[in-house]
């Protein structure tokens, strides 16, 4: 509302307020239970991220010698704080102090691929920031600078971010074949191998169908009749990326079982089950 006779300012009149939006009070005129879907991925969001803090930050249950099982959130081990068994990528720091993630060499890249994804962008842009809450529903920010201004003009950054996300998962299949171990330190199957060997086949998906992969394929190409084999690739990223929201959310939570299970069997609680040796 401005005072009866003043214009309204510049920043009153962004948003639903702009110039040439339809006039309407009402914050939405939605009448479906909208808040559902933003509060679900804030309380969910909100789990992950702290159970995966927690994790990190322990330094503890994270590697199962006998099996080789090294957890996806303490992957690459390279820092002396690791056993020297699961030091397979060699010893590139010192000890690390209590609370510091094993991972640090990985994790400020992974972290940057997941906040910057076109789907967690949408997910935390609406349940964290309200911005908007959901689909034809006004915002409660009187300002949007957009993705072209400080700070989030950072998102673009998300193609050297995949890039990384490549090499990260080549370092997951690696930890993956290693747990191919048996008890006598030849090849052996449990159920831990079997859900590490998910756990990374699910993170390549949702790589793969990673909508700066598909540009890197597909992108520039004016005609894919003289690159047939672009076409293929294409065509197949297509249709993951298709599944990329659902790969997004599945991926959290295999990387948050592989990390559960090979904490429960660190520390002893249960025993791996051995499907060979
Ligand atoms: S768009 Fe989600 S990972 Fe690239």
């Amino acid at each position: 509302m401005t005072r009866a006779g003043s214009m309204p300012t510049d920043s009153m009149r962004s948003g639903t307020a702009a110039p040439g939006r339809a006039s309407i009070a009402a914050r939405t005129l939605r009448t479906d239970n909208w808040r559902r879907a933003p509060l679900l991925t804030f309380t969910l969001l909100s789990i992950w991220v702290l159970y995966a803090l927690v994790r990190t930050v322990s330094q503890r249950a994270y590697f199962v010698e006998q099996y080789h099982y090294l957890s996806p959130f303490s992957s690459p081990c390279v820092s002396a704080s690791c056993p020297p068994e699961a030091r397979d990528f060699g010893t590139w720091f010192g000890h690390f102090p209590p609370f510091i993630p094993l991972a640090l060499l990985v994790l400020p890249f992974l972290l940057g691929f997941r906040l910057t994804c076109y789907y967690y962008r949408r997910a935390y842009y609406r349940s964290f920031w309200l911005s908007p809450p959901a689909c034809a529903v006004a915002e409660p920010h009187k300002k949007y600078s957009g993705e072209t201004k400080f700070p989030l003009i950072f998102q673009n950054l998300h193609r050297y971010f995949f890039a990384a996300a490549v090499v990260i998962s080549l370092i997951n299949s690696y930890d993956a074949i290693r747990a191919f171990q048996g008890a006598d330190g030849g090849f052996g199957i449990g159920l831990g191998t079997v859900i590490m060997v998910i756990n990374v086949i699910l993170l390549w998906a949702y790589t793969a169908s990673c909508h700066s992969c598909r540009h890197i394929i597909g992108g520039r190409v004016r005609s894919f009749s003289r690159y047939p084999l672009r076409y293929k690739a294409w065509t197949f990223v297509s249709k993951l990326n298709t599944k990329h929201m659902q790969l997004a959310w599945t991926t959290l939570a295999t990387l948050m079982i592989t990390d559960g299970y090979i904490a429960l069997v660190a520390s002893g609680t249960i025993s791996d089950l051995r499907i060979i040796n």
